[in-house]
């Protein structure tokens, strides 16, 4: 009997040394695989996965590099990416953001797990079938799966200034994925009753850009029967019940989509693009967020950005020229601007090689335009902060994200549509901007160009957790009203 057990011994203490020894080499070799992430050592699809940002490629994967070069553009990441995976990862602290603090000092604040007492608000969000989210990027689970474990990319083009919906729900998943450091303004709940607010997974977006048409023998279409489906889903919960769907979050950028349900949903907090589609009792300041769109162009690197002097166009514009509604304004500008020698004003279409253009384009000059065309704003202005261009933006209703927290008068010019049309009025304005002036706003851009940047995983103060703190403030402002309406209520000593 001993001699049995003693034989068996050995090789169970030689089987736990070689398990020690091939964990610790496979620790060794993932720290090193992180840490060569940029350099082929994976292959591009693990990697992509693993870092999706704001200035990646990940949504054209057959694309070998960035899809064009500018001779100023190198492979540098801009300076809100800067932040090396494998330090975050060993980090593996959920920070606390606050918008006052730079990237650097969050990163070197001590480890804390983001639990939901740590963070700043508790979502929960609906186990929607993957119809209404990942199903519309072409993703197919298991049977009663709900979620992918490998992220499917967002389609390219013009899809990706409302991709919202997608950066927002890739943060709630990962906030259950303790290898993913995201900052800890919101933590995901899985039990509705401790939920600050609900979030309602439905990529109304893409549904509208890539289902709204009618295919064969349908009668209705795909985007209409998600969002009949989707109000019959809401209204028979009990979380909607609860508060008539006040604490529900649902994402609308596209300013068609949610084109049939926003009535019925209107209690609901909107993240919106902009009021212009919508009558003021369903989408207004009071609860709904604007979010910046997800900029087309892409970003320069701060160090790469060109100065004043490096800029020889006074003022770009690009876009069509005849829009329905707002848009007048652009034929009249376009007939005072087109003959100056430093002004570029061009019509086209920002699709396939206008984004490269646009790029090129704006890194080369001092102003861009926004102009109002058939909505009040445009992927546009943030094109323009992207490229460090000093916004112009002549839109009187336009609204701005986080304006409660962001003053856009630091790095951004505003000019009234009636003035703009007067003649002389805007290139005065303009050239009277001296180099001092311009560098001053040019530099704020550079720090403020961080909250415009959507990647997964978030990063603070980065346009996924500007929004988050935006809805944290709304939710704070909604309570305030409810609490003072409640003063005399003595309903609940009954
Ligand atoms: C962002 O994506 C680009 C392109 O995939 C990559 O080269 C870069 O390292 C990424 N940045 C970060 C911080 O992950
Ligand atoms: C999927 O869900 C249904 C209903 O809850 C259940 O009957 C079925 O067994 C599930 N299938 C799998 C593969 O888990
Ligand atoms: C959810 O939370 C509430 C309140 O904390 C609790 O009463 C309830 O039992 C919880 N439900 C589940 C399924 O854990």
């Amino acid at each position: 009997m001993s001699s049995m057990s003693e034989k068996s011994r050995i090789p169970s203490r030689f089987i736990s040394s070689l398990i020690t020894v091939s964990v610790f080499l496979l620790v060794l070799s993932s720290v090193f695989l992180l840490q060569s992430g940029n350099t082929s050592f994976i292959p591009r699809s693990v990697f992509e996965l693993m870092l999706v940002n704001g200035t990646s490629v990940y949504f054209e994967p057959h694309v070998k590099k960035e899809p064009f070069k500018l001779p100023f553009l190198s492979s540098e990441v801009p300076q809100v990416d800067a932040i090396k995976p494998l330090k975050r990862i060993s980090e593996s602290a959920c920070q606390v953001s606050d918008s006052s603090k730079k990237v650097e000092s969050v990163e070197r604040k001590k480890m804390m797990i983001c639990d939901s007492k740590q963070a700043r608000l508790r979502v929960f969000m609906y186990e929607l079938p993957p119809e209404f989210h990942f199903g519309l990027l072409g993703w197919k689970g298991m049977e009663n799966q709900t979620w992918p474990q490998h992220i499917p990319p967002y389609p390219g083009g013009l899809n990706l200034q409302h991709s919202i919906e997608y950066w927002l729900t890739l943060d709630l998943l990962s906030s259950d994925n303790l290898n993913v450091v995201r900052p800890c303004t919101v933590v995901r709940v899985h039990n509705s009753s401790e939920a600050d607010f609900i979030f309602v997974p439905f990529f109304s977006s893409l549904s509208y850009n890539r289902h709204s048409k009618l295919h064969e023998k349908e009668k209705v279409s795909v985007n209409k029967r998600l969002q009949d489906k989707l109000v019959q889903f809401l209204m028979g919960r009990n979380e909607w019940k609860r508060k008539g769907g006040k604490d529900h979050l649902i994402v609308a950028h596209h300013p068609n989509s949610m084109l049939d349900a926003r009535k019925k949903l209107g209690s609901a907090m909107f993240v919106l693009a902009d009021f212009g589609r919508y009558p003021a009792e369903i989408a207004n300041l009071g609860k709904d967020i604007i979010a910046p769109y997800r900029h087309l162009v892409t970003t320069v690197p701060s160090s790469k950005s060109a100065t004043f002097k490096e800029r020889p166009i006074l003022v770009y514009f690009r876009g069509a020229i005849y829009r329905k509604d707002g848009g007048v304004i652009r034929q009249e500008l376009y007939h005072l601007l087109k003959d100056e020698k430093d002004v570029d004003f061009t019509f086209g279409s920002i699709g396939g090689n206008g984004v490269r253009k646009a790029t090129q384009g704006m890194a080369s000059s001092k102003f861009c335009l926004n102009i109002a065309g058939d909505t009040p704003s445009s992927n546009r202005l943030f094109d323009a902060i992207a490229s460090h261009c000093v916004p112009v933006i002549i839109s009187d209703e336009i609204e701005l994200p986080f304006e409660d927290v962001l003053d856009y008068s630091q790095f951004c010019i505003f000019v009234r549509g009636a003035d703009a049309v007067k003649k002389g009025y805007l290139l005065k304005l303009l050239r009277g901007i001296n180099k001092d002036k311009w560098t001053k706003m040019w530099e704020r851009l550079k720090e403020v160009v961080h909250h415009f940047e959507y990647q997964y995983p978030s990063l603070p103060d980065d346009a996924v957790d500007m929004i988050w703190q935006a809805v944290s403030r709304k939710i704070s402002s909604l309570q305030f009203k409810y609490h003072r309406k409640k003063r005399y209520d003595r309903s609940q000593l009954v």
